[in-house]
């Protein structure tokens, strides 16, 4: 038990893969794994453990923004001595060849949120994903002919808000934008363990396109496929 998760210690993996949506979690349990139990009810937060494989890992959502993910990120890394975290997310696309449906495997985060400030004291705006973890789910990717494009990613405190886009693209060189992955990275560091990042183009913010509920559905699915290949490789 922690302060927002209501699970076991036992009842959580070491290795968990983490969407933003609670419905999410709930459809890639009873999508892709066996013998599930749900594991978190805490205002709907769902979590579930259950087997992929015959490995057991965790399915547990992060809701939306940083303040949300490192509430969750800080209870399971400290709580319950997870050691892996791969966040598996939507984005919006900064770059007119950034298409819908790409996915992206987050190299750097890029904030202008005072969220690690806020959080540890020091002061920070760059944070990396695992290098290992990363290397694993390139290699995954190529064994399962799934593309992706490697690079940073503008992690943004508010959805509806004034960006200087070109600014983000031309000195931070970032891809395109989501509102979680600093806050999961910054957790990582504190607690010394692994955390990494693959979003799905959701929407464009140069063509102001976007995937409908179908589309959404059946592209997110690679992306899972991948993550849940990686993590039960570790
Ligand atoms: N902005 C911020 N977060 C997002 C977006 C967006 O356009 N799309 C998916 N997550």
């Amino acid at each position: 038990m922690s302060i927002h998760i209501n699970a076991k210690k036992t009842e959580i993996s070491t290795k968990v893969l983490m969407p933003g949506d609670p419905l999410r979690a709930k459809y890639i349990a009873e999508t892709y794994l066996t013998d599930v139990k749900k594991i978190n009810n805490l205002r709907n937060m769902f979590g579930y453990t259950g087997k992929y494989k015959n490995h057991l890992i965790t399915i547990f959502a992060s809701g939306m923004g940083m303040p949300s993910m490192g509430i969750y990120a800080y209870e399971l890394y400290k709580d319950y001595e997870v050691d892996t975290i791969i966040r598996i997310g939507s984005c919006g696309s900064y770059l007119e060849n950034i298409k819908l449906k790409d996915i992206i495997l987050v190299d750097k985060a890029i904030t202008n949120s005072n969220y690690a400030y806020s959080q540890s004291g020091k002061r920070n705006s760059k944070l990396n994903s695992s290098a290992l973890i990363n290397e694993i789910i390139a290699k995954k990717a190529c064994a399962n002919m799934i593309d992706f494009i490697k690079g940073n990613i503008h992690c943004t405190d508010a959805f509806y808000g004034k960006v200087n886009i070109n600014k983000l693209i031309k000195k931070y060189h970032c891809l395109g934008v989501e509102m979680e992955s600093f806050a999961l990275f910054h957790m990582a560091k504190i607690f010394n363990k692994n955390a990494a990042c693959l979003l799905t183009v959701s929407d464009s913010l140069v063509t102001n396109e976007a995937l409908s509920g179908e589309e959404r559905e059946k592209t997110f699915n690679q992306m899972i496929e991948l993550a849940l290949e990686t993590i039960i490789s570790l």
